[in-house]
C-alpha cells in the first residue's frame, strides 16, 4: 500500500506555512498541523484548481501557479497525490533499472518536483548508496523555487540517499535541449497541458527528443490524469511511438496497436492505485466533495526497443476494466497478445479453476488458458467455461 512519507508531509506543511505567511495567514503559526479552520481556508483555492484541472480545463490560465493561493493549493493537495501516483508507476520499473550507482533524471514540467521527490523515495528503498543528479524544468519560475526548496529540505532532514544535486531551468519544454543523456525522463501530468500539439504532433516531437536524450538502458515515464480525453490522447501517442519502434513496458503486455482505442469510442485505459491518504487530505476532500480513496491514473513506461525485452506469454492479459457483476454473470475486459477480450462467466460455471476471477481487480495480470489461435483481434467476446482456468499472476 502506498503511503505519503510522514517526513515529507512535515517538510511540506512547514514550507507551506512559510509561504502562506507572506500573506496575512489565518492559522496559528506554531500549530504542528493545520487545524480545520486553516484547511477550510485553503479548500476554496483547492476546489477552484481541482475544477480547472477536471471540468474547466480549457480555462486553466497558463500562469496559474503564479497565483499564490493556487500555488499553495497545488503543494498542499496535488503534490501528495501526484507523488503517490509516481511511486505507483516507478514501482513497476524492471528490477535491473535500479542497480546503477549514478542516476541522471529529467523531470519535465516538474511543478514542485512531485515526481522527483517520489523517485528519491523509491530509490532510497532500493539503492540508498546511489547518487542522483536531477534536472528540473518548468515554464513557471515560482514553482521551480518551491521544487528546489522542497528537495533540499527533505534531503537535508531525511538523508534519503547518498547524494543528490538539482539543476533548474525555466523554459518551455518544447524548446529544451540538453548536452547529456538521462536515465529517466518524466512527464507527470504535463503532456495534457501541451495543448498547442495534437497526439501525432506530440509523438513527432517526442520521438527525436527521447532518442537524443535517453540513455540506451533509460526509461521514460508518462503519467496523465485518468480523464477520458487526456487518456485517449495518451493511448494514441502510445500507438505513434510504437510505430517509431519505442517499446511499452507497462501497462501494455504487447506492442501491437491499442485494442481499446481501435475498437471503442468511449473507453479509456486507466488504473487505480491503493494508498493511505494523509489525514489532512481526507479532511480537505470532505470539504470540497472529492473522493481520493483510490488514486486514478493513466500511464506509460517506455524504453528503447530491445533494451528491456520481455515477452509475455500468449495467455497473459492485463485487466483493463472493473469486474462487472450482474445477475447471473461476471464480466471483465482484458488486453493481451490476442487483443482486447470481453470475457464473461456465467455464475453456474464458477469452479475452483476459475474462482480467481472473483478476486480480480483492474490492473491485475491474469493468466487465462485458452485455445485461441495467435491472431490479434482488437475486440472479441469469449466465455469462461467451468473447465477454463484463470489465475491472477500479479
Ligand atoms: C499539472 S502540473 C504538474 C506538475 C508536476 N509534474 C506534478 O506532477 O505535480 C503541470 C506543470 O507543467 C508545467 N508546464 C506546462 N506546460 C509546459 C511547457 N510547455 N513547458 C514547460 N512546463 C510546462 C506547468 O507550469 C506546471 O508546473
Amino acid at each position: 500500500m502506498l503511503e505519503f512519507p510522514k517526513s515529507l508531509e512535515k517538510v511540506l506543511l512547514s514550507y507551506i506555512r512559510t509561504l502562506a505567511a507572506q500573506k496575512k495567514s489565518v492559522f496559528a503559526k506554531d500549530a504542528q498541523d493545520f487545524n480545520d479552520k486553516d484547511l477550510r481556508f485553503f479548500s476554496k483555492a483547492v476546489r477552484q484548481l481541482s475544477d480547472l484541472f477536471t471540468k474547466e480545463r480549457a480555462e486553466l490560465p497558463s500562469g496559474y501557479l503564479n497565483h499564490l493561493p493556487w500555488h499553495i493549493a497545488y503543494l498542499l493537495y496535488f503534490l501528495p497525490i501526484n507523488f503517490s501516483k509516481a511511486c505507483f508507476v516507478f514501482q513497476k520499473f524492471p528490477k535491473s533499472f535500479w542497480q546503477r550507482s549514478n542516476f541522471k533524471l529529467l523531470d519535465l514540467g516538474c511543478g514542485p518536483a512531485s515526481a522527483s521527490l517520489a523517485f528519491l523515495h523509491c530509490l532510497s528503498q532500493k539503492n540508498k548508496e546511489a547518487e542522483v543528479e536531477i534536472h528540473l524544468l518548468d515554464q513557471n519560475r515560482k514553482i521551480l523555487g518551491s521544487a528546489q526548496d522542497l528537495l533540499k529540505n527533505w534531503q537535508e532532514n531525511e538523508k534519503l540517499i547518498k547524494k543528490t544535486s538539482a539543476r533548474l531551468e525555466s523554459k518551455n519544454l518544447l524548446k529544451a535541449r540538453f548536452q547529456q543523456r538521462f536515465d529517466l525522463i518524466i512527464f507527470h501530468h504535463v503532456i495534457n497541458e501541451m495543448t498547442s500539439l495534437g497526439a501525432l504532433e506530440r509523438a513527432e516531437w517526442l520521438h527525436p527528443f527521447l532518442s537524443q536524450h535517453l540513455t540506451d538502458q533509460g526509461l521514460v515515464a508518462i503519467i496523465e490524469p485518468a480523464l477520458k480525453r487526456p487518456t485517449r490522447e495518451l493511448m494514441a501517442l502510445r500507438d505513434h511511438l510504437i510505430e517509431e519502434s519505442w517499446e511499452v513496458l507497462a501497462p501494455c503486455l504487447h506492442q501491437k496497436i491499442c485494442p481499446m482505442l481501435a475498437s471503442t469510442r468511449h473507453d479509456w485505459c486507466h488504473f487505480y492505485a491503493d494508498w493511505k491518504e494523509p489525514t489532512y487530505l481526507q479532511k480537505l476532500d470532505r470539504f470540497i466533495g472529492n473522493d481520493n480513496r483510490h488514486l486514478k491514473l493513466a500511464y506509460l513506461i517506455l524504453a528503447k526497443s530491445g533494451s528491456y525485452a520481455k515477452q509475455y506469454p500468449h495467455d497473459y492479459f492485463r485487466m483493463v476494466s472493473n469486474r462487472m457483476v450482474t445477475r447471473g454473470k461476471t464480466e471483465v475486459s482484458l488486453c493481451g497478445l490476442s487483443g482486447g477480450v470481453r470475457l464473461m462467466r456465467l455464475d453456474r460455471d464458477r469452479s475452483v479453476k476459475n474462482q480467481d476471477l472473483d478476486q480480480s481487480r483492474r490492473g491485475d495480470i491474469l493468466q487465462w488458458e485458452h485455445s485461441l489461435d495467435e491472431k490479434f483481434i482488437t475486440r472479441f467476446n469469449a466465455k469462461l467455461e467451468k473447465q477454463s482456468r484463470i489465475k491472477i499472476v500479479k
